[in-house]
């Protein structure tokens, strides 16, 4: 598969890695050229000199910079989304005030509602980036939810997040992703309670056809 990854900081680099680990070409974006090509260089992928360039010929277009980037970079690559399936990995993050980011809405909707013709899924934001990249804890493989709204688009993420080492999991329509960024945020507050080493990743427990 073509991987087009836009940010090249920890995320991008976690999920180079672990793409091009599993055989996938793995293209990366930063805010400067210089950036993309140090982490290409170090995660054996390709780098891009824009972001239009990361995206142009990609399967999967990551979007993995902070949400707060969000609307820049989808106001500068406009109808070069068209078509094209975005996993969605950003979390708006606001620990002192949970309420602030749990308020019914999501960024993976947000996102579609600003690229019509694309088709959004929500992945990985659940995840550290240390664990996008090795997801599993004491040989468990942890679960890669991915929700979407359009099959086709979440088939291909669901392939991709299984390549890496995720057991895949289709968590529903995109308005799931509500569920997975409030867990994106639960995992970090939990971190923060408990002081914890930034480690943990989601598995569900109980009769759900894993057999590991
Ligand atoms: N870190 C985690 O463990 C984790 C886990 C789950 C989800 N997330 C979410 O994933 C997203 C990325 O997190 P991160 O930790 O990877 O952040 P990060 O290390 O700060 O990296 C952000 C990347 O976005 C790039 N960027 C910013 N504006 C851009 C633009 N206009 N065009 C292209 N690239 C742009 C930056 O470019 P430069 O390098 O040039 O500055 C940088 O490479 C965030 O939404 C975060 O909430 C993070």
């Amino acid at each position: 598969m073509k991987i087009g990854i836009i940010g090249s900081g920890n995320v991008g680099k976690a999920l180079a890695a672990a793409g091009t680990r599993a055989g996938h070409t793995v293209t990366l974006s930063a805010r400067s050229p210089e950036k993309a090509q140090e982490a290409a260089k170090a995660t054996n992928s390709h780098a891009a000199g824009s972001n239009q360039e990361a995206v142009k010929d990609a399967d999967l277009v990551v979007l993995a910079v902070p949400a707060d980037k969000v609307d820049e970079v989808l106001g500068s690559l406009a109808s070069e989304l068209d078509g094209k399936v975005i996993v969605d990995v950003t979390n708006r993050v606001d620990v002192k005030d949970p309420g602030q980011v749990l308020d019914g809405s999501s960024m993976a909707e947000h996102i579609q509602k600003r690229a019509p013709k694309a088709h959004v899924v929500k992945a990985f934001n659940y995840a550290f980036a240390s664990k996008m990249s090795d997801p599993k804890v004491g040989g468990t493989r942890l679960d890669g939810f991915v929700a979407g709204d359009d099959e086709a688009a979440k088939q291909k993420a669901l392939e991709f997040i299984e390549s890496i080492g995720f057991r895949p999991l289709d968590a529903g329509p995109l308005t799931m992703a509500r569920a997975l960024e409030a867990m994106g945020l639960l995992n970090i507050v939990l971190q923060i309670r408990n002081n914890w080493p930034w480690q943990s990743g989601w598995k569900l427990a109980g009769p759900t056809g894993d057999e590991e």
